[in-house]
């Protein structure tokens, strides 16, 4: 389909009106009140997914490995926040979290038995090298090659995110992110992987939400190391995006088969009102949140999420550094949760450093002096028990914007998926009766086909999460697994929305 039928075949599926951002180049819709989570039966019994399609599900591992301090592992940052009186909801931590370290034959042999056929997890820096550089702990390897020879035995394709958060203690006492020298301990860490690993995984993306953790971690200091500078946020940032074109050139060094993408948190954004301020606004967080760390990689330059000039000084920018940054991806990967409404802004205050809050929370990201919006999650729609608002539409209008600025990628949804806290209902013989949870997928997924349908590239999507786990600051307070994990003896429960979501997969469509 070509852009103009695209164009008229949204408007009149889904009611909305498409504005140009405001010179930028960046396009970005209207808030549509009213049309978000209503889809018609027909739509769901008619989506389908084309063969071979790559249904699958994610983890992470300070979130399910547990065995925090075994085998030679060194402390993370997160093992130092959640040992820290204060910072996690109800005292949890992620000491022993799911015991996937040592029960992953045991959820390898769920995702088989629910016809899955990806498995994206990520690997603990610091189980690899305890430090965070030099010497390997060979126990590390060792452990990541039998859950991989178990993932391909089980017919699964194994996706490793190399970074979900957890950055060796060690690293952060050098100065973490904001300390450059980081981007090229990544890639020793990278080649590392790729040699040692590179027989059998074949899919890398170097980072998870990489805005989520540089902006918290450093921005504003709700997630550790806890600090609050926005300055040390854009220099962290600047050395991931390093980081990235580093690795993606040391994976490919050292294993010829890998293909290297990314694991972008998105929220697609709407304006708040017509004018051309707030239609600024929105344009500059789409640059700042959603595409920060991809037009760095793809074409080798910041996208501008500022007022006025892109301060390069104060992200310790260097001549030469837009040619490190630029790896064109083999392929785009995102996750989609919920949507932001923005507006215009003038500087605003930053949240204070240490305050209880969540990722959630803080992911709409309140304007500065540097960017100037205020990004606000909408409450028109029912809001799931993690706090974010369902809004089915919001995968569409992100997939079919990412095909279209970066003319047609190959799409991986990395993760999406919901908090809902239903607990197994013994009279209902212990399943787990979680039908808020099959719904939010079912309309998120039809959703998805019709972006596929409109001419999207979209090759897998992976639900959030194979297991219940510890959610960050939210410990163990969410449940977002399609298979319920009792913590006090690991019992683990498929719950109703996974058997759906197997047979989903069976079938590659949702009237199952
Ligand atoms: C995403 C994170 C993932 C999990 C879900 C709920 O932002 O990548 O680790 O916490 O949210």
């Amino acid at each position: 389909m070509d852009r103009r039928n695209f164009l008229a075949g949204s408007a009149a599926i889904a009611g909305t009106q498409l504005l140009r951002g405001s010179g930028t180049g960046i396009s970005a819709q209207t808030a549509a009140p009213h049309s978000a989570g209503a889809l018609v039966p027909e739509q769901i019994a008619a989506a389908r997914f084309p063969d071979g399609f790559l249904w699958g599900m994610a983890t992470a591992s300070y979130q399910v490995e547990g065995a925090w301090n075994e085998d030679g592992k060194g402390e993370s940052i997160w093992d130092r926040w959640a040992h820290t009186a204060g910072r996690i909801r109800g005292a949890g931590t992620g000491d022993v979290a799911c015991d996937h370290y040592r029960r992953y034959p045991q959820d390898i042999a769920i995702l088989r038995q629910l016809n899955q056929k990806s498995y994206r997890f990520s690997i603990s820096w610091a189980r690899l090298q305890p430090s965070g550089r030099g010497a390997v702990n060979q126990k590390g390897i060792d452990h990541y090659k039998r859950v991989m020879d178990a993932v391909l035995q089980a017919g699964i394709r194994p996706f490793c995110t190399l970074y979900h958060w957890d950055l060796p203690q060690g690293l952060e006492d050098l100065g973490g992110w904001p300390n450059r020298d980081l981007a090229g301990y990544f890639a020793d860490y990278a080649g590392i992987l790729a040699k040692n690993l590179g027989d059998k995984i074949q899919v890398w993306a170097p980072f998870n939400m990489p805005w989520s953790f540089t902006n918290l971690g450093y921005g504003t200091g709700v997630f550790p190391p806890g600090r609050a500078k926005y300055t040390d946020f854009l220099k962290a940032a600047h050395t991931v995006n390093l980081a990235q074109g580093e690795a993606f050139r040391a994976i490919k060094a050292a294993s010829s088969k890998a293909t290297v993408g990314s694991a972008c948190g998105m929220c697609p954004a709407y304006p708040k009102t017509g004018s051309e301020a707030d239609r600024a606004a929105t344009a500059r967080y789409n640059a700042m949140n959603n595409l920060y760390f991809l037009e760095t990689a793809m074409r080798g330059r910041y996208p501008n999420a500022f007022v006025g000039e892109i301060p390069y000084q104060a992200m310790g920018f260097r001549p030469g550094d837009n040619k490190i940054m630029q790896v064109p991806l083999d392929w785009i990967g995102f996750h989609y949760y919920t949507r932001r409404i923005v507006s215009a802004s003038g500087p605003a205050a930053q949240r204070s450093a240490g305050s209880l809050a969540t990722e959630t929370e803080d992911t709409g990201a309140a304007g500065n002096e540097y960017t100037q919006f205020s990004a606000v999650m909408p409450t028109e729609n029912p809001i799931t028990d993690g706090g974010l608002e369902i809004f089915p539409r919001g995968i569409y209008d992100l997939v079919m914007q990412i095909s279209r600025e970066y003319n047609h990628p190959i799409i991986e949804i990395t993760e999406s998926g919901c908090g809902y806290l239903d607990t197994p209902y013994d009279p209902a013989g212990g399943h787990v009766p979680d039908a808020r949870r099959i719904a939010f997928f079912r309309a998120e997924l039809a959703e998805l086909a019709r972006a596929i349908h409109d001419g999207a590239r979209v090759r897998a999507f992976h639900a959030w999460s194979l297991l219940d786990n510890f959610e960050w600051n939210d410990g163990y307070t969410q449940r977002y697994g399609l298979t319920y994990v009792d913590f006090r003896d690991q019992k683990r429960t498929i719950k109703n929305s996974g058997l759906w979501y197997g047979r989903v997969a069976a079938a590659n469509r949702l009237d199952v």
